[in-house]
C-alpha cells in the first residue's frame, strides 16, 4: 500500500490547529502515513549552486552537484511513492511558514511532475477572518498544479483565538 504523505508546518507542535484538523483525515485514511514537519525539521534555503546543479542536465551533473540535490531526489520521491499529500499548515505573515515554502522550493524543479491520480487535502489555519486564505491557498494551489496535482481540496479556518477544545 502507498502511504500519505503528511506535510506539517505549524512550528506549534500538539498545540497547532491546522496539525489538528488534518489529523481527522489521517485517521480516516488509516493506512501508512509519512511524516515530514518542515518545522521542526529545518529544510534549507536553495543557494546559487544548488540552482546551478538544478538547471545542469542530469547526465553533466558533477559528484558535488549531485549531492547538491540529494535532499530535493529525496523529498521527490516521498512524493512519488504516496497516493495522497496532506499539507497542514498556519498563515504566517499572510503566507506560508518558512519551512513549508523551504520545502517547496526545494521541490519544484523543471519538468518534475507529480504521477496522474495523486490527490492533495490542504488544511489552512489563520488568526483572522481576512487572511484565512489570502495569499496561501492561492500559492498552494498554483505550486501543486505546476507540479501536476490537480485534485485538491482546501480547508481554511479563522481560528481567532479559539483553542483545540473550544
Ligand atoms: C508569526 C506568526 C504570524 C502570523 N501571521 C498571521 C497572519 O498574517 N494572518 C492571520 O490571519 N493569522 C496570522 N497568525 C495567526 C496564525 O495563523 C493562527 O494562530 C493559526 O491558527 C495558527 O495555526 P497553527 O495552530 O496550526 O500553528 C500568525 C501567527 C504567527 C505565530
Amino acid at each position: 500500500m502507498r502511504h500519505l504523505l503528511f506535510i506539517e508546518a505549524s512550528p506549534r507542535g500538539a498545540e497547532s490547529w491546522s496539525r489538528h484538523r488534518a489529523g481527522e483525515r489521517l485517521k480516516e485514511w488509516g493506512g501508512p502515513v509519512l511524516r515530514r514537519d518542515t518545522s521542526r525539521d529545518a529544510i534549507p534555503p536553495v543557494t546559487a549552486e544548488w540552482i546551478d546543479a538544478a538547471w545542469t542536465p542530469e547526465e553533466q551533473r558533477t559528484p558535488e552537484q549531485r549531492e547538491l540535490l540529494a535532499l530535493s531526489d529525496r523529498l521527490w520521491a516521498e512524493l512519488e511513492q504516496a497516493e495522497e499529500i496532506v499539507i497542514a499548515t498556519p498563515v504566517h505573515n499572510f503566507g506560508p511558514p518558512v519551512g513549508l515554502k523551504a520545502w517547496v522550493d526545494q521541490l519544484v524543479r523543471a519538468g518534475r511532475k507529480a504521477k496522474p491520480g495523486m490527490r492533495a487535502r490542504v488544511f489552512i489555519a489563520a488568526g483572522g477572518e481576512y487572511s484565512a486564505r489570502q495569499f496561501v491557498e492561492p500559492w498552494l494551489r498554483q505550486v501543486l498544479k505546476y507540479i501536476g496535482i490537480t485534485d485538491v481540496e482546501v480547508s481554511a479556518e479563522a481560528t481567532a483565538g479559539r483553542t483545540l477544545a473550544a
